[in-house]
C-alpha cells in the first residue's frame, strides 16, 4: 500500500458521535513506513503550508488566491457538501455546478457545456476525492489549464498533513487543501498547500486581479502584487495569508472536547438492538420533507471570523504524535468489513465495489435503496450515519439521487470490533425492513 510521506460530514443530531479516540498516539514521532504506501514530506525545505482552524477556512484561502471575488465563477461538483461552496459565497463569488458521473468522477462533456454557459470569468475550479478513494485528475488539470481556471484540489477526504501523504492525492491542484482532523483524533485543523506541478501561468494571470477583501491591519495578501511564482521560488510566509493560534481559553477548551470525545468513544455500544427497533417499529415514520432556501449567504457552519485561525496547538500535535500507518490499516480493514458486509445485504449497494491499493478511506460510501423509512430509523437508533441532504440544487442526477440515498458509514480507526459488530448488526436488521403496502408508518420484514 501507498501513503506518502505530507461534519458538516458529522450530522450532530441523534447520531453518537464515536468517531474521536486516541488510537494510534504514539510516544514518539511517527516513523518513516515505504511498506505502508504513506508518503512521508521530507523534501519540503520552505514551508508551502499554512495551518487553519478547518478545511473550509483553508478552502476560501485558495479560493481567495485563485481569484475568486464578486464577478468571477467558481465551479465546483453537484454533489458536495455546504462547507465546499460557503468559502466561495462569502467572496462574493457565483458557483456553477458541475456534474458527475456515478463514480462521481466529473462527467466533462457537460462540463464543456457548463464552462461555455458561464457569464463571468471561471477563476477556480474544486475538485475532490469523495470517501477518500483517489481519483485521477490528470484529465481535470489539463482541462482547467488549457481554460487558465486554477484548480483547487480538495484532498478533505484523504490522509493528508504537512509530513504525510496518501499514494496519489495532492498532486494535481496548483492548491491543494485538507483537513486532518477528519482523520487524526483531534477536534479541530485544516491544511493549504501550494504546488504548481506545471509551472502554469494561468494561476499567476488569476493572482494579478487583486481582490478588495483584506483581513484590517495586514499586510499579509501582499502575493497580489507579486503573483504566485513556481514552488521553488515560492515563499509561503511572504505571499499567504498568517494564520493565528487559538488562545489560551480557546486552547483549553480544545482540549476538554478532545478528552469528552475521547470519553465518549470508549462507551458500551447498547445492547438493546431488537428492543429499540420493536419500539420504534411501533412509532409513526415522518416522511422528510425538502425544502428550498436561498443561498445567498454562507451556512451556519462557516464563521467569518475563524478565516485567519490557525488550528489549536494541541491538535497539531496530536496529527504529529499519531501513527498514519495505524490510521491506515485500522480504516482499511473497517471499510473492508463494510464492504464484505454490505454485499449480502437487500435494498443496498456500495459505492465502490473495491478498495484501491493504497487508499485510506474516509468513509464507506453505501448506496441505499429506499432512504425514507431506512435512513430515518438508523438515526433514531443512534446509528452514527451521516448525508449530504443540505445541498445545492442542480440538474445532476447524479447529486439529486445521491443527496438522499447515499449514506456515508464510519469505519474510523478508533472503532473497535465490538462497535463494528454492533454497526452491523443494525444495518442487517434494519436494511431489508420494507414498508407495508397498506400503511406509510408500519414496517415489516422483508420477503424474498
Ligand atoms: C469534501 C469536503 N471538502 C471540504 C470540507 C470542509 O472540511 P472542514 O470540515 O475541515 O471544514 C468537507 C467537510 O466535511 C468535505 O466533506
Amino acid at each position: 500500500m501507498q501513503i506518502r510521506h505530507s461534519g458538516e460530514g458529522r450530522n450532530p443530531e441523534n447520531s453518537t458521535n464515536w468517531t474521536p479516540a486516541f488510537a494510534g498516539v504514539t510516544n514518539s514521532s511517527a516513523s518513516t513506513s515505504l511498506d505502508s504506501g504513506l508518503r512521508r514530506d521530507d523534501d519540503h525545505q520552505i514551508s508551502h503550508f499554512r495551518s487553519f482552524a478547518r478545511g473550509r477556512y483553508a478552502l476560501c484561502a485558495a479560493y481567495e488566491l485563485a481569484g475568486l471575488r464578486s464577478g468571477t465563477t467558481l465551479l465546483a461538483p453537484s454533489y458536495h457538501c455546504l462547507t465546499m461552496l460557503d468559502p466561495a459565497i462569502h467572496l462574493g463569488a457565483d458557483v456553477q455546478l458541475y456534474p458527475l458521473n456515478p463514480d462521481l468522477s466529473p462527467d466533462f462533456e457537460q462540463l464543456d457545456t457548463l464552462f461555455t454557459k458561464c457569464t463571468s470569468p471561471v477563476k477556480a475550479l474544486v475538485a475532490t476525492h469523495f470517501f477518500g478513494i483517489r481519483q485521477d485528475f490528470t484529465r481535470l488539470q489539463r482541462w482547467c489549464q488549457q481554460r487558465g481556471i486554477v484548480l483547487v484540489e480538495d484532498c478533505s477526504h484523504t490522509l493528508f498533513t504537512e509530513d504525510c501523504q496518501a499514494a496519489g492525492v495532492g498532486v494535481f491542484g496548483s492548491l491543494v487543501t485538507a483537513s486532518p482532523y477528519k482523520f487524526f483524533p483531534c477536534e479541530d485543523g485544516g491544511l493549504l498547500q501550494v504546488s504548481d506541478p506545471s509551472g502554469s501561468s494561468t494561476t499567476k494571470e488569476t493572482l494579478e486581479h487583486p481582490s478588495p477583501r483584506r483581513r484590517p491591519g495586514s499586510s499579509s495578501l501582499n502575493y497580489l502584487d507579486s503573483g504566485l511564482r513556481r514552488n521553488d521560488d515560492f515563499s509561503m510566509d511572504q505571499h499567504f495569508p498568517e494564520t493565528v493560534a487559538p488562545s489560551l481559553s480557546e486552547e483549553l477548551r480544545v482540549i476538554k472536547r478532545t478528552l469528552e470525545h475521547h470519553a465518549a468513544a470508549l462507551t458500551d455500544a447498547p445492547d438493546d438492538l431488537d428492543h429499540q427497533l420493536s419500539a420504534l417499529l411501533q412509532t409513526p415514520n415522518t416522511p422528510a420533507a425538502t425544502t428550498r432556501h436561498e443561498y445567498k449567504e454562507p451556512s451556519a457552519s462557516f464563521s467569518p471570523n475563524l478565516i485567519y485561525r490557525s488550528a489549536s496547538r494541541v491538535s497539531r500535535w496530536l496529527v504529529r504524535r499519531t501513527s498514519p500507518e495505524s490510521i491506515a490499516e485500522k480504516r482499511r480493514e473497517n471499510f473492508s468489513r463494510w464492504l464484505d458486509t454490505s454485499r449480502d445485504i437487500p435494498n443496498c449497494r456500495p459505492l465502490y465495489s473495491h478498495l484501491p491499493d493504497d487508499c485510506v478511506p474516509y468513509m464507506f460510501p453505501l448506496y441505499i435503496d429506499h432512504p425514507e423509512p431506512h435512513f430515518d430509523l438508523l438515526k433514531r437508533l443512534g446509528f452514527p450515519v451521516w448525508r449530504w441532504d443540505k445541498m445545492a440544487a442542480s440538474d445532476c442526477s447524479v447529486a439529486t439521487d445521491y443527496r438522499s440515498h447515499l449514506l456515508h458509514l464510519p469505519c474510523h480507526q478508533s472503532l473497535t470490533g465490538a462497535r463494528m459488530d454492533w454497526l452491523m448488526a443494525v444495518i442487517r436488521k434494519v436494511l431489508p425492513l420494507q414498508m407495508a403496502e397498506d400503511s406509510s408508518t408500519t414496517y415489516s420484514p422483508e420477503t424474498e
